[in-house]
């Protein structure tokens, strides 16, 4: 376990990126995992950039969706999809074809899940899965009392995550089913970077890290990950003992 605590949000997502433009140095079709939400967007920014500087290549990689809003589509400001075309995939050179969502739309989700277990297998699972953390501990959207040893599922979004999801949203949605990655994909990942920055997220933080590995808080499974590295702003880790 890799506790790296930086003096600011951007530190930390510039560090963040350096590290996956690293990895993709040594190992250019790397089988990534990047999370939506409001946490990478800055990290992405620094990739983006170093894309455009002839950095970074993205064009082997292979990317893989972690989770998504059910019923909300790709053009649909808010999913998950929606955030990562436009603040990565459309502005670096990954292809088309190497990336990987979740088509929440699809009537049969069910299948929906078959077929994202089906391309990690195909992959032989990821190399890095980049995580944020929910403010009651999800990842993904693996929830309060998910079952640790579920591949992908789709699962009913507690209270918290539909009243904080709001914020994706310019007007109020109904949130009610999400659709992820599984604890099992995490845990098999070669390495997995935890990334979290504000205050707001101080106390989950300290759960997540030092508190007991619990289902209550999924993202205390990562303790017992042999290669988890943590990325923190200072106020995110502000509770650390
Ligand atoms: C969201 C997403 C997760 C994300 C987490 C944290 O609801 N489903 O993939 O990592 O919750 O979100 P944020 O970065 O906005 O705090």
């Amino acid at each position: 376990m890799k506790i790296h605590v930086y003096e600011t949000y951007e530190e930390m997502s510039r560090n963040a990126a350096e590290e996956i433009i690293r990895l993709l140095e040594n190992k250019p079709n790397s089988v990534l995992c990047i999370p939506g939400g409001d946490t990478p967007k800055v990290m992405l920014g620094f990739l983006v950039e170093a894309y455009k500087h002839g950095r970074v290549d993205f064009s082997q990689a292979v990317f893989i969706g972690l989770d998504d809003w059910v019923g909300i589509g790709p053009e649909d400001e808010g999913s998950c999809q929606q955030f990562l075309n436009s603040n990565f995939f459309h502005q670096v050179n990954a292809k088309k074809e190497n990336i990987h969502f979740f088509d929440t739309m699809n009537e049969n989700l069910q299948d929906e899940c078959q077929k994202q277990d089906e391309i990690v297998k195909k992959y032989s699972g990821f190399d890095l899965m980049i995580l944020g953390i929910g403010m009651n501990g999800h990842l993904g959207f693996n929830e309060p009392g998910v079952d640790f040893s579920l591949n992908s599922h789709v699962i009913d979004l507690d209270e918290t995550t539909q009243s904080v999801g709001q914020k994706y949203f310019s007007k109020k949605r109904v949130l009610k089913h999400g659709i992820t990655l599984g604890v099992n994909h995490l845990l098999n990942s070669r390495m997995v970077f935890l990334l979290a920055n504000g205050v707001k997220k101080a106390e989950i933080v300290k759960a997540a890290v030092e508190g007991p590995v619990t289902n209550a808080n999924p993202a205390s499974v990562l303790q017992q990950h042999e290669n988890i590295h943590y990325y923190f702003d200072k106020e995110a880790a502000s509770l650390l003992g």
